[in-house]
């Protein structure tokens, strides 16, 4: 049987479910950590399994580059290289090469673009795309697409999303399917609803394992995300795992869920972590902040990760001061550790069908400012 989800409970819109893959069962609502160039960065596998994180990202773009993906494939594939022998979802690519890559040109059929790296010349095609993300042994393999910029003209946006649905239709026809595996579309549309409708319309006439909300959170800002979502969520079959990609904070992952949403990934909680950043169950801390030097608690009275158990926020601001490079691992263990916790929480209350009773409870104790 291909990758498939299996529906477990509605809570108003919010959903728990399962994600059937090759590398095993998926609870959902899932939060995917972002492990883009063959690791969650500062984080060793056992530690990011050790958070409750079942399912992790890889980057087609990092990986092409280097080490290759066929280099990735003679050494057995991306879960034996990198040590993660639960299911990956690969990014395809195209968001990335805009996002990094210097000189890059669009055609009906791919891009061309240079390495962030070296500089050097390389094509991605959605035919291409898929093949890597078949060489890294991906459980789900993403269409290759382009993330409308924002803002965008209806006019741009149509554009760019028709783009993608052919892109999305000759990716379907490259896949190789195989048991566990499956290949999501993604669908664009920028904030238009008759585009999201297209877009839509085109993935479901395809046919796909999975559906991915894209060309969100590019600076058009939650209010605008979460209308968005308000009425695309709804246009998509209820069978099937939706995916919002590259969000985001705490509060976006709960009005996400609350949505309709599924499926989640960012980098924000490891990016913050490196960065100095805590997200708690009482709110945001920056532990580069003076006030925090002598400071004996931990970063969360309620979080069991490590950095909570054995350390003091007063600790990892000397780490921080020092750099240190154990304050970032420790930060990212205790953000990633935090956003499974809550995802766990989100599901839990979606199967006993108090959702928005245990929302409100969440979102009263971020106004705390880690006090
Ligand atoms: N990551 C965040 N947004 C997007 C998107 O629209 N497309 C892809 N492929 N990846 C993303
Ligand atoms: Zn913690």
């Amino acid at each position: 049987m291909t990758l498939h989800w299996t529906h477990a409970a509605t809570d108003g819109r919010a959903r728990a479910g399962m994600l059937h893959t090759a590398h095993g069962e998926v609870p959902t609502p899932v939060f995917m950590p972002v492990g883009t160039a063959g690791t969650v960065k500062a984080m060793t596998a056992d530690a990011v399994r050790s958070t409750g994180a079942r399912m992790v990202l890889g980057n087609t773009y990092h990986l092409m580059l280097r080490p290759t993906a066929e280099r990735v494939a003679r050494l057995g594939g991306l879960h034996r290289f990198m040590d993660w022998h639960g299911p990956i979802l690969t990014d395809s690519g195209g968001f990335q090469v805009m996002s990094l890559s210097g000189l890059r040109k669009m055609d009906e059929d791919g891009v061309t673009f240079q390495s962030h790296v070296d500089g050097s010349k390389h094509r991605l095609t959605p035919e291409r795309s898929i093949e890597i993300q078949h060489l890294l042994g991906a459980d789900v393999t993403m269409s290759f697409d382009e993330c409308t910029p924002f803002p965008a003209t209806h006019e741009e946006a149509a554009k760019s999303m028709r783009l993608s649905m052919r892109w999305a239709a000759r990716g379907r026809k490259a896949f190789v399917e195989r048991p566990g595996h499956g290949l999501f579309g993604i669908v664009q549309g920028s904030t238009f609803e008759d585009l999201r409708a297209e877009s839509v319309a085109a993935l479901t006439e395809i046919g796909f394992e999975g559906y991915a909300i894209g060309g969100l959170a590019v600076g058009e800002g939650q209010e605008a995300m979460f209308a968005t979502l308000d009425f695309t969520t709804p246009m998509l079959p209820a069978t099937h795992a939706r995916y919002l990609m590259g969000v985001g904070k705490p509060a976006d992952l709960l009005g996400a869920v609350r949505r309709g949403v599924d499926m989640f990934d960012c980098v924000i909680p490891t990016r913050s972590g490196r960065m100095g950043r805590a997200y708690t169950s009482r709110g945001q801390l920056n532990l580069r902040n003076a006030k925090y030097a002598e400071d004996d608690r931990p970063l969360d009275p309620d979080c069991s990760c490590p950095a909570c158990r054995n350390h003091s926020r007063a600790y990892i601001h000397h780490l921080l001061k020092c750099e240190e490079m154990l304050g970032p691992m420790l930060l990212s263990w205790h953000n990633i550790h935090y956003y499974q916790a809550l995802m766990a929480r989100m599901r839990e209350a979606i199967l006993a069908g108090r959702f928005e009773a245990e929302a409100a409870l969440i979102e009263h104790d971020w106004t705390k400012d880690g006090e």
